[in-house]
């Protein structure tokens, strides 16, 4: 429990991401509306500029606070980096987590899937695949990023992902429960 505890708490500067897109998202799509050769967009209206970068601000946000939170409450997990090693492992994490989600929607309109619709695993897993490849070129990443968390992380997210969703569902705050 302890380690996927941990996972979670590692992972939030990428799980935030979206739902700062969802929040602030919308105006120019990151595509600005182009069409890929097969006729379809590139992207589609559901990935914006203000969305990529709400999302990444959101995800750095999120880690400062964690720090803070660290700090306060006395345990020692992002708090045990130098500053710019961690500043640099949490913009990453979050720039992969939104550049991930951008190119899960560039696979989806490939697969003619519409905005908004879902694709499993694809709308789960390509996320954090991407904010791991991002989060890798940091030298602090194999010190808190060790196989077991990353590997916690894959078997995860897709449980939490859905977990929340329905949650949301439930609570009206989503049209569709994934
Ligand atoms: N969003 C955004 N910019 C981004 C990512 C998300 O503005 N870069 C906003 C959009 O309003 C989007 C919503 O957040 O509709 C939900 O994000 P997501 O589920 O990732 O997009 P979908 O609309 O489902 O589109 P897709 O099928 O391409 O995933
Ligand atoms: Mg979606």
């Amino acid at each position: 429990m302890h380690d996927v505890l941990k996972t979670i708490w590692l992972l939030l500067p990428a799980y935030t991401p979206n739902n700062f897109a969802v929040l602030f998202g919308g105006g120019t799509p990151l595509d600005f509306g182009k069409k890929f050769v097969d006729g379809k967009r590139i992207l589609g209206d559901g990935k914006t500029i203000r969305g990529f970068v709400a999302g990444v601000l959101g995800g750095v946000i999120v880690g400062h606070l964690q720090l803070l939170i660290e700090r306060t409450f006395g345990f020692r997990i992002y708090s045990s980096l130098p500053y710019d090693r961690f500043s640099l492992l949490v913009f990453l994490l979050a720039l992969g987590a939104m550049t991930g989600d951008a190119l899960g929607s560039f696979v989806k309109r490939r697969f003619g899937v519409e905005r908004g619709r879902c694709f499993p695993v694809l709308d789960q897993l390509t996320f954090l695949l991407v904010a791991y490849a991002f989060a890798s070129l940091s030298p602090a990443f194999g010190v808190l990023f060790t196989p077991k968390i990353l590997l916690i992380g894959i078997i995860i997210t897709p449980v939490l992902h859905l977990g929340v969703n329905v949650i949301a569902y439930v609570l009206k705050l989503k049209e569709v429960p994934w």
